[in-house]
Protein backbone atom coordinates (compact mmCIF):
# COMPACT_ATOMS: atom_id res chain seq x y z
CA UNK A 1 0.00 0.00 0.00
CA UNK A 2 1.35 3.36 -0.85
CA UNK A 3 2.39 5.54 2.11
CA UNK A 4 1.39 8.69 2.11
CA UNK A 5 3.02 10.92 4.56
CA UNK A 6 3.06 14.50 6.52
CA UNK A 7 4.88 16.48 8.53
CA UNK A 8 3.06 19.60 10.85
CA UNK A 9 5.28 21.71 12.63
CA UNK A 10 4.56 23.28 15.72
CA UNK A 11 5.31 26.63 16.06
CA UNK A 12 1.95 28.50 16.85
CA UNK A 13 -1.90 28.71 17.35
CA UNK A 14 -3.80 27.38 14.58
CA UNK A 15 -5.89 30.10 12.58
CA UNK A 16 -9.04 29.42 9.98
CA UNK A 17 -6.59 30.29 7.32
CA UNK A 18 -4.30 26.86 8.35
CA UNK A 19 -7.81 25.06 8.39
CA UNK A 20 -9.38 25.77 5.52
CA UNK A 21 -5.75 25.99 3.52
CA UNK A 22 -4.12 23.10 4.31
CA UNK A 23 -5.42 20.82 7.22
CA UNK A 24 -9.14 20.03 5.91
CA UNK A 25 -7.65 18.71 2.98
CA UNK A 26 -5.38 16.24 4.68
CA UNK A 27 -7.95 15.33 6.86
CA UNK A 28 -9.92 14.16 3.74
CA UNK A 29 -7.04 12.75 1.56
CA UNK A 30 -6.11 10.53 4.65
CA UNK A 31 -9.71 9.03 4.34
CA UNK A 32 -9.12 7.45 1.49
CA UNK A 33 -8.46 3.60 2.17
CA UNK A 34 -6.13 3.35 -0.88
CA UNK A 35 -3.61 5.10 0.91
CA UNK A 36 -2.00 4.33 4.62
CA UNK A 37 -1.85 7.83 5.99
CA UNK A 38 1.29 8.89 8.46
CA UNK A 39 0.94 12.57 9.79
CA UNK A 40 3.23 13.42 12.49
CA UNK A 41 4.65 15.86 14.66
CA UNK A 42 7.65 18.15 13.36
CA UNK A 43 8.65 18.96 16.78
CA UNK A 44 12.59 18.71 16.13
CA UNK A 45 12.36 20.92 13.38
CA UNK A 46 11.07 23.81 15.66
CA UNK A 47 13.97 23.79 17.32
CA UNK A 48 15.66 26.27 15.31
CA UNK A 49 13.49 29.29 16.05
CA UNK A 50 12.11 28.11 19.25
CA UNK A 51 14.55 28.35 22.10
CA UNK A 52 11.33 28.15 25.18
CA UNK A 53 10.71 24.58 26.49
CA UNK A 54 7.37 25.44 28.25
CA UNK A 55 6.42 27.11 24.55
CA UNK A 56 7.58 24.14 22.68
CA UNK A 57 5.56 21.98 24.55
CA UNK A 58 2.36 24.26 24.74
CA UNK A 59 3.15 24.07 21.04
CA UNK A 60 3.14 20.53 20.57
CA UNK A 61 0.19 19.95 22.46
CA UNK A 62 -1.97 22.79 21.11
CA UNK A 63 -1.01 21.51 17.38
CA UNK A 64 -1.74 17.81 18.35
CA UNK A 65 -5.42 18.67 20.01
CA UNK A 66 -6.13 20.78 16.45
CA UNK A 67 -5.59 18.60 14.54
CA UNK A 68 -7.67 15.99 16.52
CA UNK A 69 -9.92 18.72 16.71
CA UNK A 70 -10.35 18.90 12.99
CA UNK A 71 -11.32 15.22 12.37
CA UNK A 72 -8.00 13.47 12.26
CA UNK A 73 -8.68 9.45 13.55
CA UNK A 74 -6.01 8.00 15.07
CA UNK A 75 -7.19 4.37 14.28
CA UNK A 76 -6.85 5.33 10.61
CA UNK A 77 -3.99 7.08 10.48
CA UNK A 78 -0.23 6.97 11.86
CA UNK A 79 -0.06 9.66 14.37
CA UNK A 80 3.38 9.93 15.98
CA UNK A 81 5.50 12.53 17.71
CA UNK A 82 9.09 13.24 15.52
CA UNK A 83 11.10 13.00 18.60
CA UNK A 84 9.62 9.66 19.91
CA UNK A 85 11.76 8.26 16.98
CA UNK A 86 15.25 7.85 17.42
CA UNK A 87 15.46 6.31 14.19
CA UNK A 88 15.02 9.25 12.33
CA UNK A 89 17.95 11.21 13.83
CA UNK A 90 20.42 7.95 12.99
CA UNK A 91 18.99 8.25 9.32
CA UNK A 92 19.79 12.08 9.76
CA UNK A 93 23.28 11.77 10.14
CA UNK A 94 23.82 8.94 7.58
CA UNK A 95 22.15 11.43 4.82
CA UNK A 96 24.16 14.04 5.97
CA UNK A 97 27.23 12.29 4.16
CA UNK A 98 25.38 12.01 1.02
CA UNK A 99 24.50 15.22 0.88
CA UNK A 100 26.38 17.81 -1.39
CA UNK A 101 26.98 21.05 0.98
CA UNK A 102 26.18 22.89 -2.35
CA UNK A 103 22.66 21.29 -2.28
CA UNK A 104 22.02 23.37 1.10
CA UNK A 105 23.35 26.30 -0.23
CA UNK A 106 20.67 26.53 -2.63
CA UNK A 107 17.65 26.11 0.32
CA UNK A 108 15.21 28.69 0.09
CA UNK A 109 14.94 29.40 3.56
CA UNK A 110 18.55 29.67 4.41
CA UNK A 111 19.24 31.33 1.23
CA UNK A 112 16.53 34.25 2.36
CA UNK A 113 18.63 34.76 5.90
CA UNK A 114 21.72 35.58 4.15
CA UNK A 115 19.94 38.11 1.58
CA UNK A 116 18.71 39.88 4.92
CA UNK A 117 21.90 39.37 6.57
CA UNK A 118 23.44 41.07 3.43
CA UNK A 119 21.05 43.87 3.42
CA UNK A 120 20.79 44.79 6.65
CA UNK A 121 25.15 44.84 6.67
CA UNK A 122 25.44 41.82 8.45
CA UNK A 123 27.95 38.98 8.70
CA UNK A 124 26.24 36.58 6.05
CA UNK A 125 25.82 33.84 8.35
CA UNK A 126 24.62 36.05 11.55
CA UNK A 127 21.67 34.51 13.47
CA UNK A 128 21.92 31.49 11.06
CA UNK A 129 22.08 28.06 13.18
CA UNK A 130 22.79 24.71 11.80
CA UNK A 131 19.48 23.50 12.61
CA UNK A 132 18.06 26.21 9.77
CA UNK A 133 21.14 25.00 7.63
CA UNK A 134 20.31 21.38 7.77
CA UNK A 135 16.52 21.73 8.04
CA UNK A 136 16.31 19.83 4.63
CA UNK A 137 18.26 16.52 5.88
CA UNK A 138 15.95 16.05 8.86
CA UNK A 139 13.37 16.44 6.59
CA UNK A 140 14.42 14.26 4.24
CA UNK A 141 15.00 11.86 6.60
CA UNK A 142 11.44 11.80 7.96
CA UNK A 143 10.28 11.28 4.84
CA UNK A 144 13.01 8.47 3.56
CA UNK A 145 13.00 6.79 7.13
CA UNK A 146 9.08 5.57 5.96
CA UNK A 147 9.55 4.74 2.54
CA UNK A 148 6.70 7.57 2.07
CA UNK A 149 5.88 7.47 -1.68
CA UNK A 150 3.75 10.99 -1.64
CA UNK A 151 4.19 13.61 0.83
CA UNK A 152 1.27 16.58 0.42
CA UNK A 153 2.75 19.88 0.81
CA UNK A 154 2.18 23.29 0.18
CA UNK A 155 4.11 24.97 -2.62
CA UNK A 156 5.89 26.85 0.59
CA UNK A 157 7.80 23.07 1.02
CA UNK A 158 8.26 22.27 -2.38
CA UNK A 159 11.95 22.96 -2.53
CA UNK A 160 12.15 20.70 0.70
CA UNK A 161 10.42 17.79 -1.18
CA UNK A 162 13.20 18.34 -4.16
CA UNK A 163 16.19 18.38 -1.93
CA UNK A 164 14.67 14.78 -0.37
CA UNK A 165 14.81 13.10 -3.44
CA UNK A 166 17.88 14.38 -4.24
CA UNK A 167 19.29 13.14 -1.48
CA UNK A 168 17.68 9.54 -1.80
CA UNK A 169 19.16 9.53 -5.00
CA UNK A 170 22.48 10.31 -3.89
CA UNK A 171 22.28 7.34 -1.17
CA UNK A 172 21.19 4.58 -3.34
CA UNK A 173 23.46 5.62 -5.93
CA UNK A 174 26.45 5.22 -3.48
CA UNK A 175 25.21 2.36 -1.57
CA UNK A 176 22.25 0.54 -3.52
CA UNK A 177 18.87 0.73 -4.03
CA UNK A 178 17.40 1.06 -0.82
CA UNK A 179 15.68 4.59 -0.34
CA UNK A 180 11.81 5.04 -2.05
CA UNK A 181 12.31 8.57 -4.02
CA UNK A 182 9.06 10.25 -2.85
CA UNK A 183 6.62 11.93 -4.90
CA UNK A 184 5.50 15.77 -3.62
CA UNK A 185 1.65 16.04 -4.13
CA UNK A 186 0.61 19.31 -3.61
CA UNK A 187 -3.16 19.94 -3.59
CA UNK A 188 -5.00 22.13 -6.05
CA UNK A 189 -4.26 25.47 -4.64
CA UNK A 190 -7.60 26.46 -2.58
CA UNK A 191 -7.42 30.22 -2.96
CA UNK A 192 -5.81 32.59 -0.38
CA UNK A 193 -7.71 32.74 2.65
CA UNK A 194 -8.23 36.13 3.32
CA UNK A 195 -7.48 37.60 6.87
CA UNK A 196 -9.32 40.49 8.37
CA UNK A 197 -7.18 43.36 6.90
CA UNK A 198 -7.98 42.17 3.21
CA UNK A 199 -4.32 40.68 3.14
CA UNK A 200 -4.04 37.18 3.08
CA UNK A 201 -4.28 35.37 6.88
CA UNK A 202 -1.16 35.17 8.38
CA UNK A 203 0.42 34.83 11.63
CA UNK A 204 3.30 37.58 10.65
CA UNK A 205 0.34 39.85 9.67
CA UNK A 206 -1.80 39.58 12.90
CA UNK A 207 -4.79 40.16 10.60
CA UNK A 208 -6.07 36.09 11.34
CA UNK A 209 -9.54 34.30 13.41
CA UNK A 210 -8.11 31.63 15.96
CA UNK A 211 -9.28 28.42 14.69
CA UNK A 212 -9.77 27.21 18.50
CA UNK A 213 -10.51 30.33 20.07
CA UNK A 214 -13.19 30.90 22.47
CA UNK A 215 -16.42 32.42 21.55
CA UNK A 216 -15.30 35.34 22.91
CA UNK A 217 -12.37 36.11 21.00
CA UNK A 218 -14.19 34.40 17.75
CA UNK A 219 -16.88 37.52 17.98
CA UNK A 220 -13.85 40.03 19.09
CA UNK A 221 -12.13 38.73 16.24
CA UNK A 222 -15.04 38.60 13.01
CA UNK A 223 -15.44 42.14 14.23
CA UNK A 224 -12.43 43.64 13.40
CA UNK A 225 -12.68 42.44 9.69
CA UNK A 226 -12.14 45.43 8.22
CA UNK A 227 -15.43 46.81 6.20
CA UNK A 228 -15.81 50.59 4.14
CA UNK A 229 -18.37 53.16 5.44
CA UNK A 230 -21.35 52.71 3.42
CA UNK A 231 -24.57 53.22 5.36
CA UNK A 232 -26.54 50.04 5.94
CA UNK A 233 -29.28 50.89 3.20
CA UNK A 234 -26.53 50.69 0.26
CA UNK A 235 -26.37 47.94 -1.75
CA UNK A 236 -22.94 46.08 -1.22
CA UNK A 237 -20.19 44.36 -2.79
CA UNK A 238 -19.75 40.64 -2.27
CA UNK A 239 -16.51 41.57 -3.20
CA UNK A 240 -15.04 41.72 0.30
CA UNK A 241 -13.52 40.21 3.44
CA UNK A 242 -16.54 39.90 5.00
CA UNK A 243 -18.30 38.12 3.02
CA UNK A 244 -15.61 35.70 1.72
CA UNK A 245 -14.82 34.84 5.39
CA UNK A 246 -18.62 34.36 6.24
CA UNK A 247 -18.83 31.93 2.90
CA UNK A 248 -16.02 29.84 4.28
CA UNK A 249 -18.33 28.31 6.91
CA UNK A 250 -22.04 28.86 5.40
CA UNK A 251 -23.64 26.54 3.50
CA UNK A 252 -25.14 27.28 -0.09
CA UNK A 253 -28.22 28.40 1.22
CA UNK A 254 -26.82 30.70 3.57
CA UNK A 255 -24.75 32.15 1.10
CA UNK A 256 -27.53 32.74 -1.44
CA UNK A 257 -29.47 34.27 1.54
CA UNK A 258 -26.50 36.61 2.28
CA UNK A 259 -26.35 37.45 -1.30
CA UNK A 260 -29.67 38.69 -1.32
CA UNK A 261 -29.19 40.41 1.81
CA UNK A 262 -25.69 42.22 0.35
CA UNK A 263 -28.20 43.16 -3.10
CA UNK A 264 -30.88 44.77 -0.83
CA UNK A 265 -28.74 46.90 1.56
CA UNK A 266 -27.68 45.25 4.98
CA UNK A 267 -25.79 46.96 7.72
CA UNK A 268 -21.51 45.27 8.43
CA UNK A 269 -22.67 45.39 12.24
CA UNK A 270 -25.43 43.02 11.18
CA UNK A 271 -23.43 41.16 8.61
CA UNK A 272 -20.42 40.48 11.31
CA UNK A 273 -23.42 39.09 14.14
CA UNK A 274 -24.72 36.35 11.20
CA UNK A 275 -20.66 35.31 10.16
CA UNK A 276 -20.26 34.90 14.04
CA UNK A 277 -23.01 32.80 14.17
CA UNK A 278 -22.39 30.61 10.99
CA UNK A 279 -18.62 30.23 12.41
CA UNK A 280 -19.55 29.66 15.88
CA UNK A 281 -21.77 26.86 14.79
CA UNK A 282 -19.39 25.36 12.60
CA UNK A 283 -16.81 25.31 14.93
CA UNK A 284 -18.11 24.33 18.38
CA UNK A 285 -18.28 20.58 17.89
CA UNK A 286 -14.77 20.51 16.61
CA UNK A 287 -13.71 23.35 19.28
CA UNK A 288 -15.10 21.08 22.04
CA UNK A 289 -13.10 17.95 21.13
CA UNK A 290 -10.08 20.31 20.92
CA UNK A 291 -10.34 21.57 24.39
CA UNK A 292 -11.12 18.45 25.41
CA UNK A 293 -7.27 17.25 24.47
CA UNK A 294 -5.83 20.08 25.21
CA UNK A 295 -7.60 19.48 29.07
CA UNK A 296 -5.91 16.42 28.74
CA UNK A 297 -2.92 16.06 27.46
CA UNK A 298 -2.00 12.42 28.82
CA UNK A 299 -4.78 11.38 26.25
CA UNK A 300 -2.85 12.98 23.70
CA UNK A 301 0.57 11.42 24.96
CA UNK A 302 -1.29 7.91 24.90
CA UNK A 303 -2.53 8.62 21.47
CA UNK A 304 0.92 9.72 19.94
CA UNK A 305 2.68 7.00 21.63
CA UNK A 306 0.34 4.54 20.28
CA UNK A 307 1.07 5.99 16.99
CA UNK A 308 4.91 5.97 18.02
CA UNK A 309 5.29 1.69 18.26
CA UNK A 310 3.70 1.45 14.58
CA UNK A 311 5.89 3.96 13.09
CA UNK A 312 8.80 2.59 14.84
CA UNK A 313 8.43 -0.64 13.27
CA UNK A 314 8.62 0.62 9.76
CA UNK A 315 11.67 3.10 10.81
CA UNK A 316 13.37 0.40 12.19
CA UNK A 317 12.90 -1.68 9.25
CA UNK A 318 14.21 0.84 6.90
CA UNK A 319 17.24 1.66 9.56
CA UNK A 320 18.66 -2.30 9.24
CA UNK A 321 18.65 -2.12 5.95
CA UNK A 322 20.61 1.05 5.59
CA UNK A 323 22.89 0.02 8.38
CA UNK A 324 23.56 -3.58 6.76
CA UNK A 325 23.89 -1.11 3.64
CA UNK A 326 26.44 1.48 5.18
CA UNK A 327 28.48 -1.58 6.56
CA UNK A 328 27.57 -1.03 10.07
CA UNK A 329 28.81 -4.37 11.73
N1 LIG B 1 8.88 21.63 6.92
C1 LIG B 1 7.47 21.35 7.00
C2 LIG B 1 6.72 22.67 7.25
O1 LIG B 1 7.31 23.62 7.70
C3 LIG B 1 7.15 20.39 8.11
C4 LIG B 1 7.79 19.04 7.89
C5 LIG B 1 8.81 18.49 8.60
C6 LIG B 1 7.41 18.10 6.89
N2 LIG B 1 9.10 17.27 8.12
C7 LIG B 1 8.29 16.98 7.07
C8 LIG B 1 6.44 18.08 5.88
C9 LIG B 1 8.19 15.87 6.24
C10 LIG B 1 6.37 16.96 5.06
C11 LIG B 1 7.22 15.87 5.24
O2 LIG B 1 5.55 22.73 7.01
Amino acid sequence: MEIVLTGIKPTGTSHIGNYFGAIKQAIEFSKNPNYLSMFFIADYHSLNTIKNPELLKQYTYEIAATWLGCGLDPNKVIFYRQSDLPEIFELNWILNNVTPKGLLNRAHAYKAKVEENKNNNLDADSGINMGLYCYPVLMASDILIMKANKVPVGQDQKQHIEIAKEIARYFNNAFGSCLTVPEEYIPESVGTIVGLDGRKMSKSYGNTINLFGNEKLLKSQINKIVTNSQTPEEPKDTNCSIFKIFSLFANKQQIEEMKARFAQGIGWGEVKKITFEVANSFLSSMREIYNYYINNPKEIDRILEEGSLKARKIAQKTLNEVRKLIGKV
